[in-house]
């Protein structure tokens, strides 16, 4: 597998988006892989340096069977499995000890008072510390200006400069 790893869920395609401009980012230094949850491996091979997870908030965390259910009936959403996305991915994944690891997630536009209620990037970075990887950098947060997206004005560009930022890491780490 390549060094970086990026593994998203996403479910009106922002998430996806944001995943994609991150690789381009990170395709600047490395070789990178870009998967959504459903593909990613149960075990994240040895020879991945950079691992990049991340998706939406829904109803202020990861999505859940419910929620994914909820954006089918509310918003028309088409997902074939409501059971399975990056919450039950990262509850079964083995990841080798230490490796290093980034978060993002995706957002609404909302006052700040509203957005520091959203969760989704903490859980993800709980469940990867729980797997034993090691939190390389801040997490990320993009933002939707609707529930189905488009993501607002700039954002693919801030995700491409992020992982440009996660490969100069996984540079850095090398010349040590
Ligand atoms: C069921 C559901 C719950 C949501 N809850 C939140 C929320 O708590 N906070 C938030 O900022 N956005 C929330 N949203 C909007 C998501 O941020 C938006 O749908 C998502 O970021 C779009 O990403 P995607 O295109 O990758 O699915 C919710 C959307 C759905 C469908």
């Amino acid at each position: 597998m390549s060094p970086a790893l990026v593994v998203y869920e996403s479910v009106f395609g922002d998430a996806k988006k944001i995943a994609l401009a991150i690789a381009e980012g990170l395709a600047t230094r490395l070789p990178v892989d870009v998967v959504s949850a459903r593909e990613a491996p149960s075990q994240v091979p040895s020879d991945v340096r950079m691992l990049v997870v991340g998706g939406p908030n829904h109803a202020f965390s990861m999505p859940k069977p419910a929620t994914r259910q909820g954006a089918i009936e509310d918003h028309g959403a088409e997902i074939p499995d409501t059971t399975f996305g990056l919450h039950e991915w990262l509850d079964r994944a083995q990841v080798p000890a230490g490796m290093s690891a980034a978060v993002f997630d995706i957002r609404m536009d909302h006052p700040k008072l509203v957005t520091t209620m959203d969760r989704a990037s903490k859980t993800e970075e709980k469940l990867l510390r729980g797997l034993g990887a090691t939190i390389a950098a801040a997490a990320e947060h993009f933002v939707v200006t609707g529930t189905k997206g488009p993501l607002a004005d700039g954002e693919e560009d801030r995700a491409r400069r992020w992982g440009q930022a996660l490969a100069q890491i996984v540079a850095a780490g090398t010349r040590r």
